[in-house]
């Protein structure tokens, strides 16, 4: 594993979650540890919703849990084998406390089914990614001392009706799920299988979840979903095939619209942004609203059109060029970050350096780089051979994390000077006498703490920085 991808895993590592809701007499206490991408830390949400109605209480403590999920990830082999590690750690901690219910969720749950009740007895329950709603009866089964397994996967799941129990929550950003699945099927990708057909949620309720959000003092939220720009929504059933003319519909834009009139202090973010499907009605609704932040993540996985056509991504190298022109064009301050991985099958040394030059042309400001994991199942699985060996995927790796460090670097610096407005987001970990925030683009900010507390904007002028942050004063002017 190379540093970068070290960094990467750490940030998105399992999190404990925090208790902020106290139950009188729990049936029990559970435990939740999260892996994965953003969309597996909401849905942990999701689970301490439904559990807190079922009379659960979660903790933070895995000493005086009765219960402990491990909410899954399986888009690299790396993230599996984690995820076993942790189990083997559960493990131990049963034979100190036999009662102890282990089970796993999410897209490892998923993609392995009841295989993962053979594996060396880890574990108690298996439940998938849309079965969330069964897990107050699936743990009384496993009390019974049966095993229990719901996978089953469905077109219409959304949890629109439930409000997440924000967990280890700041009380400044929050994460709302918008869609759940993904029909694009590009050929390195587990997600279709492990997530389902792809659907939206009833734009109401997100509205709805945004406002009581905003209500209770949040300034920031991520909307989410694996490809955000094919958000559709006319009614219950209703979908891009069968909408009849007149219909009245909801697309991302409108959406984002929707949202980002809640209130001129929410700011509006968004993830992730697919490059065929990313539309300039979008962009121009992120230009026409100050609290839609100027920030796109847009992964172009690979800078050569070959590889792309093998990948099943649905655009070539110029239309990715196209996009990117369209972002700088009607937002020119735009923040734009990318995912690429390194070694897919095929890929030869010219088509990494296409990588590169596509690099180096975008300017990306940051981006999470990854080496090709196969995945079992895949469509590249079954028809591509894995055959870019594993020192040169990771040669590869290497040339295009110092690349990016020098483009984040040359961004940063481009910084210098300007004034930014700054939602502080915590104190500093090096130092308390100083807050870090993110601006508009996303980029950590470092300021002093001033009269300044998390959850306030601030603008900031920036006198230096790192090839990750931005360093800066108050700024006292308007
Ligand atoms: N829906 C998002 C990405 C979700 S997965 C999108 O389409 O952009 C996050 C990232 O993991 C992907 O963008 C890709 O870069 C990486 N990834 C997915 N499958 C992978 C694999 N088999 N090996 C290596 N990286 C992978
Ligand atoms: Fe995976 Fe592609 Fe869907 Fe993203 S868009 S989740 S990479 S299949
Ligand atoms: Fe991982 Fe599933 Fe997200 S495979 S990246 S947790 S959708």
């Amino acid at each position: 594993m190379s540093e970068q991808e070290k960094v990467i895993d750490e940030k998105r590592q399992g999190e404990a979650i925090q208790d902020q809701n106290s139950i009188e007499n729990p049936n029990g206490h559970i435990y939740i540890e999260s892996y994965g991408c953003a969309m597996n830390f909401s849905d942990s949400e999701i689970v301490a919703s439904i559990l807190k109605e079922a009379n659960y209480a979660t903790t933070t403590n895995m000493e005086e849990a009765d219960v402990i999920f491990v909410n899954t990830c399986s888009i690299r082999e790396n993230a599996e084998s984690k995820v076993r590690h942790r189990l083997h750690e559960f493990k131990k901690l049963r034979k100190k406390k036999p009662e102890l219910l282990i089970g796993v969720l999410g897209c490892m749950a998923e993609r392995l089914k009841s295989k993962l009740l053979e594996e060396e007895k880890l574990v108690d329950m298996v439940v998938g990614p849309d079965a969330y709603r069964t897990l107050p009866q699936l743990i009384q089964l496993a009390e019974d001392g049966q095993k229990s397994v719901n996978v089953l996967l469905s077109r219409e799941e959304t949890y629109a009706d439930i409000n997440p129990v924000r967990l280890g929550s700041n009380g400044i950003n929050a994460f709302i799920s918008i869609m759940r699945g993904c029909d694009n099927m590009c050929s390195f990708c587990v997600v279709p299988f492990t997530r389902g057909r792809e659907r939206s949620r009833d734009p109401e309720s997100i509205v709805r979840e945004a406002q009581l959000l905003y209500d209770q003092g949040y300034k920031e939220v991520t909307l989410l979903g694996q490809n955000v720009d094919s958000y559709f929504w006319a009614g219950n059933d209703i979908t891009k095939e069968n909408v009849q003319e007149g219909m009245q519909t909801t697309n991302f834009a409108n959406l984002l619209e929707m949202v980002a009139k809640v209130g001129p202090e929410l700011r509006v973010r968004f993830s992730t942004s697919h490059p065929k499907d990313m539309t300039d009605e979008v962009l121009k609704t992120m230009a026409k609203y100050e609290n839609i932040c100027n920030y796109v993540h847009l992964p172009v996985q690979s800078g050569n059109s070959r590889i792309l056509n093998i990948m099943n991504r649905g655009y070539t190298r110029e239309w990715y060029m196209e996009r990117i022109k369209a972002i700088r064009n009607i937002i020119p301050d735009c923040g734009i970050s990318s995912d690429i991985i390194s070694g897919f099958c095929s890929e030869t040394e010219e088509e990494h350096h296409e990588t590169k030059s596509m690099m180096e042309w975008a300017e990306f400001d940051f981006s999470y780089m990854f080496k090709y994991s196969e995945r079992p199942g895949t469509l590249a699985e079954r028809k591509f051979a894995d055959d870019v060996p594993e020192e040169t995927k990771g040669r590869r790796l290497q040339e295009i994390v110092d690349l990016q460090q020098k483009l984040s670097y040359q961004s940063n610096l481009k910084d210098i000077g300007k004034t930014f407005k700054v939602l502080a987001e915590s104190v500093s970990k090096r130092s308390k006498e100083h807050l870090s925030g993110r601006n508009s683009q996303n980029k950590v900010v470092i300021f002093p703490k001033g009269e300044f507390n998390p959850g306030d904007y601030v603008q900031v002028t920036i006198t230096s920085c790192t090839p990750a942050t931005l360093i800066g004063s108050i700024s006292f002017e308007d």
